[in-house]
């Protein structure tokens, strides 16, 4: 008999309708651009498979045994923090990003490091050359690690055969296509199919896996939305390409918290860890210019103290401009509404512009209270006194809100050596004020907060 030919078909992403052709428009739904290839003939072999007997009995959850391997540990500290202590043994890791973050970096210097396993980096992006000159500016590491161009499937999976490794990279997810589908490298059917039959391979032989994918301009992982369900793992490495500072943030992890957080430095050499961040968000601290004051902040389950600077100055031309950077843009427009209407400053006429250190987006509510003093400040010309922070949030009618994790945010303030801070009244439930290492100062109102810092 002729070897059946492997078919596919095109399903809505939307509602799953199947048609045997592409179509712009789901026949099914109506929806626009939303039909994708699929493979189909692998699906009744699968179910026999399962139909002959090797059905699953439902075992009592003690009686399971635990992982018995133990993690893979990464080099990088930071790393390992964010997937909640090491890579596990079988596991598929996608790592996000826009391009020119530092993913390729990220993952080849940990590698480097690693002595004792055999390594192989598919790189569908880069040369050979390419890599081996941004490797020798990590600096020499080891023996083990093996590159290989390839952006098909088949062939990737015959190199996997070859060199047997014990992690597989594959940079990135979408350049690579299998020969299964018509459709090219980097659409939802092949990122999918791709991802299924690596996910499968990992489970299988208990080899992690580390995809690199792309985010698209609006910030979500570039083709489907499934990847992340397919996938143990999504990290996602952000930051502006423009400034040194990364940041790795788990948006889902199977073995391990989510409010975990790893800070990197982009330097000449390679990434460096940041262990300390507070210490390098804090550019002015000392200096007594106006518009500057210190937020304490959480993102993940980690403090950090991070700058605002403002600057407040009288509209040259007709409409005020608001620029920010960091900020959520709505978020500032709605506090210097507030400091409008509550406090009486009269910022109608005045352009401001807002900037949050360090190139970091920081969306922790927490910061209201830091924008509207290093708005304030910069609008009367007078210095936020050094070692002074805050952390709160800005109501509609002024009132500052309390908010989430203060006992961090205080100890975090206190060993950095900060002198004052300025918190909600009633925020400060189970916090022993005289133990804290820092004078505490409860407003109820912005105009307290004001009062507090300006006397
Ligand atoms: P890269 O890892 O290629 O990003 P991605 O894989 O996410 O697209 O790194 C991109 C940038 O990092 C590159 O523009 C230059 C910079 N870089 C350094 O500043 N120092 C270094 O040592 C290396 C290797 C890269
Ligand atoms: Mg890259």
């Amino acid at each position: 008999m002729a070897k059946k030919a492997a078919k596919s078909a095109w399903f809505c992403t939307d509602c799953g309708a199947e048609s045997p052709k592409w179509a712009g428009r789901c026949p099914a739904c109506g929806a626009w651009n939303t039909m994708v290839e699929e493979r189909v003939a692998a699906a009744p072999a699968r179910s026999a498979a399962a139909a002959r007997g090797k059905r699953q009995q439902p075992v009592a959850v003690n009686d399971i045994e635990a992982l018995s391997e133990p993690r893979i540990l990464m080099p990088s500290k930071e790393l390992n923090r964010v997937l909640g202590g090491g890579l596990v043994p079988g596991s598929l890791v996608l790592l996000g990003g826009e391009p020119g973050i530092g993913k390729s970096t990220l993952v080849l210097q940990n590698l480097l490091s690693i002595k004792s396993r055999t390594i192989l980096y598919v790189s569908g992006e880069e040369s050979a050359t390419q890599l081996k000159l941004r490797a020798d500016r990590i600096g020499r590491g080891s023996d083990n690690v093996f590159i290989v161009c390839e952006t098909s499937l088949e062939a990737i999976e015959g190199h996997i055969e070859a060199v047997q490794p014990s992690i597989l990279v594959v940079d990135s997810i979408q350049t690579i296509a299998s020969d299964t589908l018509d459709s090219a490298a980097g659409s939802v059917g092949q990122v999918r199919e791709c991802a299924a039959r690596l996910l499968r391979y990992a489970k299988e032989r208990g080899v992690p896996v580390l995809l690199i994918g792309h985010i698209t301009k609006e910030g979500s992982l570039a083709g489907p939305k499934v990847l992340e369900h397919i996938v143990d793992a999504v990290l996602q490495f952000e930051g502006d390409s423009r400034y040194m500072y990364r940041i790795l943030r788990p948006i889902k992890n199977r073995f391990g918290s989510t409010s975990e957080l790893g800070i990197y430095e982009m330097a000449r050499t390679g990434l460096r860890e940041v262990t300390n961040p507070s210490e390098m968000l804090m550019t002015h601290a000392g200096t007594d210019l106006s518009g500057v004051a210190t937020g304490v902040t959480v993102d993940g389950a980690r403090p950090f103290l991070i700058e605002v600077q403002a600057l407040v100055s009288t509209a040259a031309y007709g409409t005020p401009q608001r620029s920010v950077t960091g900020f959520d843009s709505k978020r500032m427009n709605m506090l210097l509404a507030v400091l409008e209407k509550r406090v009486g400053f009269k910022l109608a006429q005045k352009d401001v512009f807002l900037n949050i250190a360090g190139g970091l987006r920081v969306n922790d509510p927490a910061m209201d209270l830091a924008v509207v003093c290093a708005v304030l400040s910069s609008n009367v010309d007078m210095a936020v006194p050094a070692g002074w922070c805050m952390a709160g949030e800005v109501g509609l009618t002024g009132e500052i809100r309390a908010c989430t994790r203060i006992e961090q945010r205080i100890s975090e303030a206190a060993r950095l050596g900060l002198t004052d801070m300025l918190v909600a009244a009633g925020n400060l439930k189970g916090v022993d004020k005289e133990k804290a290492g820092i004078r505490i100062h409860e407003v109820v109102k912005v105009e307290d907060a004001f009062r507090a810092i300006f006397g």
